[in-house]
């Protein structure tokens, strides 16, 4: 019996390009609840009645409540040792792109705390050093920001580095909202009263209703998104697939791009997914308790 966790780490070590492809299961170990497993949203809740575009339509109310609850619930999780394997991974690693249909800002926030740990130890790279995730531009600090103070420096490059490690969001942010009027996008982190339509948060632009900016089932994904994660998945030696049971498409077909360009297929799961025939290394076990000896 081959050892798969040998198999895998040598795979990725190998590997010119990297995509990493995630799903609700790694952000479970953080409290967050995955969709179709024990416990899942879609056991709870039907998806039909909140995470369509019809169901805003019939009742923005019950859509927002749901979502205010969601966010409340996320405020209160952390990210986990995936989300941190993956940001250090990411930092420290040329040719590595993270894939997400999570709405949440674990990979965000795990990045943060990836960046702030590889600085301590001395060895966040400048920006630009470690591959294209850190070629990406710094987020402007804003035009024309005073000076960083001596403390400020270190958190703000780690900021940016962190920024460098950002997802590609595939089903968007729960922490982001959309004009239904003007279709403006905007961060939108207040806490959500829920009342009334009165009450529902508005466009400051134009005052039409917000909606929350994630995919709902039968709308499009974000422009561009897409396309840039099945062109790095096509040109990804691995495809690193974690927490992703593989039943929701056009995301799912993402594997598929990797296969396609001749990649190897490596899944990280404690349960059963899509991917299982097609994976060519198969770690049965938490994405906390795999990815740190994996990606370290
Ligand atoms: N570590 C790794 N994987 C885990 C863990 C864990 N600790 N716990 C559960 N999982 C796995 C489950 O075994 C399952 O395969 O995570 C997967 C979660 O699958 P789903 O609940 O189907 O979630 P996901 O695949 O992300 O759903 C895709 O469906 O509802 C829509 O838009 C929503 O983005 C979502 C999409």
């Amino acid at each position: 019996m081959a050892d798969e966790p040998a198999t895998a780490r040598a795979l990725l070590a190998r590997a010119a390009g990297v995509v990493v492809f995630t799903g609700a299961g790694v952000s479970a170990e953080s409290g967050v609840p995955t969709f179709r497993g024990p416990g899942g949203l879609w056991k709870a809740f039907r998806p039909e009645q909140l995470a369509t575009p019809e169901a805003f339509a019939r009742d923005p109310r019950l859509v927002w409540e749901w979502y205010g609850w969601r966010r409340d619930a996320l405020a209160a999780c952390r990210p986990n040792l995936a989300h941190v394997a993956i940001g250090r991974f990411l930092l420290t690693r040329a040719g590595v792109t993270l894939v997400t249909q999570n709405v949440d800002d674990l990979h965000e926030r795990g990045a943060l705390e990836a960046a702030t740990g590889l600085a301590r130890e001395g060895r966040l790279p400048a920006a630009g050093a470690a591959g294209d995730a850190a070629s990406r531009p710094a987020p402007e600090r804003g035009g024309g920001a005073a000076p960083l103070l001596d403390d400020e420096q270190p958190r703000a490059a780690n900021a940016a580095a962190a920024a460098r490690a950002a997802p590609i969001r595939l089903h968007g942010s729960i922490f982001h909202a959309r004009c239904t009027r003007c279709g403006a996008r905007t961060e939108h982190r207040a806490a959500v009263d829920a009342s009334s339509l009165a009450t529902l948060p508005r466009c400051g632009a134009c005052g039409g209703l917000l909606r929350p900016d994630v995919v709902w089932f039968g709308e499009v994904l974000p422009e561009g998104a897409l396309e840039t994660a099945f062109a790095a998945a096509a040109a990804a030696e691995v495809c690193l697939v974690v927490g992703t049971a593989g039943a929701v498409h056009p995301a799912a077909a993402l594997v598929d791009e990797t296969r396609g360009g001749g990649g190897r297929v490596v899944v990280v799961d404690p349960g059963e997914t899509a991917y299982d025939d097609v994976a060519d290394v198969r770690l049965w076990g938490a994405a906390g308790e795999v990815l740190p000896g994996l990606l370290g």
